[in-house]
């Protein structure tokens, strides 16, 4: 059986944490393996919600286990906080779930500069981050010389390494902070990040080992993406992006399973567009259209809190990133919010420089100047909540999911009309919405 994953094809916030929380029904292991604790996934069953951050959207699932992979950051504070509001729910997390040895641990000092590098960029230069210290550790880790793993907290030397590096780290953010105080006490670092290691020590384990072999025992295997396609460090919409490889070709290197063993792809969208923090956004509505897609889908952040910026469906994107990815089929999500719309837009394509362009430029600027061509379809003006079929959507609803499908060039298997887990039509490998329109409604 090969690995099934599930990826964000927009700016993130697709509903992933729904979708693979949905998947993980047969599943033998559940693998969170980019990102760190700027991801915010919800699964909602019933009147239980969970807002997962680090631990796998899976962990709600007895019986599966759920890994960390290398790729990920760790917050330690973060991630015991999460293990102990989830125990009080009822779930063990320490015998769910494994963390890489080898993930990068997010310091003290990520935050502060997290925060400082935030603080030094103003305007629309302004990345707008989480403010979790994700980009600062990435850097440490590509940096090498000042990187902290999971193994090493453990390490006989662990003490003298943070006193090396915070005496750097003092001199540098002291050099940019002013009159601030930088304060940093490696000693005091070094006793509460040993009494995290403690805590966390039966699940820190060499996650590369346990994955090789369940790839080798052909076991079920589901990859959960944070962010999305578009913030995708080497891919996005650069440097309004993440600092991970947040698209489909981060699974093999940020997990460690070979790439030819991933077949399938499920790229999450929803079906309007949304994104948090600065960067170009080409179909955003600051405007009504926006405000009322943001009151109707809720569209606040799970991690931050900040309102999102909404905006029209971006097929060109969605094509992109769909590519890139090797998605293989599409979950359609959030159709419910568009609900009470008259008419909705989509763009098709970009006018830049006057030129018509179907193909996503590379350049900050170049995304900045497009213009989105849009094509209008009409609404359906019907509640979609309570839909568990094709049969139960109206006409138009299927045919504006139709209408996105054949512009991201992929099949769509999954739409979502509401937060729950039980909201969701699956539509089966052999059905198509096309077949299923003319033979319904033409
Ligand atoms: P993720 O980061 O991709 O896992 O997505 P988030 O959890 O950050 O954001 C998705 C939000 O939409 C959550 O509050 C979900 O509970 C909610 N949600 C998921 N699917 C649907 C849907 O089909 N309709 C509506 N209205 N909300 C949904
Ligand atoms: P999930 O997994 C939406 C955005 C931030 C910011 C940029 C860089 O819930 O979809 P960072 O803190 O990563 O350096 O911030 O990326 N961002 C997200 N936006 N969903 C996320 O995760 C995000 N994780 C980061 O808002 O614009
Ligand atoms: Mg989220």
């Amino acid at each position: 059986m090969p690995g099934q994953c599930v990826i964000g094809l927009q700016w993130g916030d697709e509903a992933k944490g729904k979708l693979v929380d949905l998947l993980t029904e047969g599943k033998d292991l559940v693998v969170r393996y980019q990102g760190g604790a700027n991801a915010g996934h919800t699964v909602v069953i019933g009147d239980d919600v969970y807002k997962l951050h680090h631990i796998p959207s899976g962990i709600i699932n007895a019986g599966v286990l759920n890994l960390i992979t290398p790729g990920v950051v760790i917050n330690p504070p973060t991630i015991l906080k999460e293990i102990n509001s989830l125990a009080e729910r009822g779930i063990d997390v320490s015998t769910r779930m494994k963390i890489s040895q080898r993930a990068h641990v997010v310091m003290p000092w990520h935050v502060l500069e997290d925060k400082m590098w935030n603080e030094l960029v103003s305007g629309e230069d302004n990345i707008g981050t989480t403010l979790r210290g994700i980009g600062p550790c990435y850097a440490d880790k590509i940096g090498r010389s000042f990187a902290i793993r999971m193994g090493d907290l453990i390490q006989p030397d662990f003490a003298d390494r943070v006193r090396k590096i915070v005496a750097v780290k003092k001199k540098v953010l002291s050099a940019t902070s002013g009159d601030q105080v930088v304060e940093l006490d490696p000693d005091a670092i070094v006793a509460e990040y040993t009494e995290y290691a403690a805590q966390l020590a039966s699940m820190i384990a060499d996650t590369n080992r346990i994955l090789l072999d369940a790839v080798d025992e052909d076991r079920n295997i589901l990859f959960e993406g944070a962010q999305g396609s578009l913030l995708d460090i080497d891919h996005g919409t650069f440097p309004f992006v993440t600092s991970s490889n947040s698209s489909g070709v981060g699974i093999s290197a940020g997990s460690g399973v070979p790439g030819n063993w991933i077949q399938e792809v499920i790229g999450v969208t929803k079906s309007y567009a949304t994104r948090v923090g600065g960067g170009p956004f080409p179909t955003e509505q600051d405007n009504d259209h926006g405000q009322h897609i943001r009151d109707m889908g809720n569209e606040y952040g799970t991690t931050t809190g900040r309102p999102r910026r909404c905006g029209w469906f971006d097929a060109v994107a969605a094509r992109y990133t769909a590519r890139l990815g090797g998605v293989t089929s599409v979950a359609l999500t959030m159709l419910d919010v568009l609900s009470e719309l008259e008419t909705i837009a989509v763009c098709v394509a970009y006018e830049l420089n006057g030129e018509r362009i179907d193909h996503f430029p590379a350049h900050v600027n170049e995304l900045r100047n497009l213009v989105p061509i849009y094509e209008t379809m009409p609404g359906w003006q019907t509640d979609v909540t309570g839909a568990r079929s094709l049969d139960d959507l109206p006409a138009n609803a299927v045919r504006y999911a139709r209408k996105l499908e054949s512009l991201i060039g992929r099949k769509i298997e999954y739409i979502s009309v509401g937060p729950d887990r039980a909201q969701t039509i699956h539509i089966q490998k052999r059905e198509s919405l096309e077949e299923y329109l003319k033979g319904k409604y033409v």
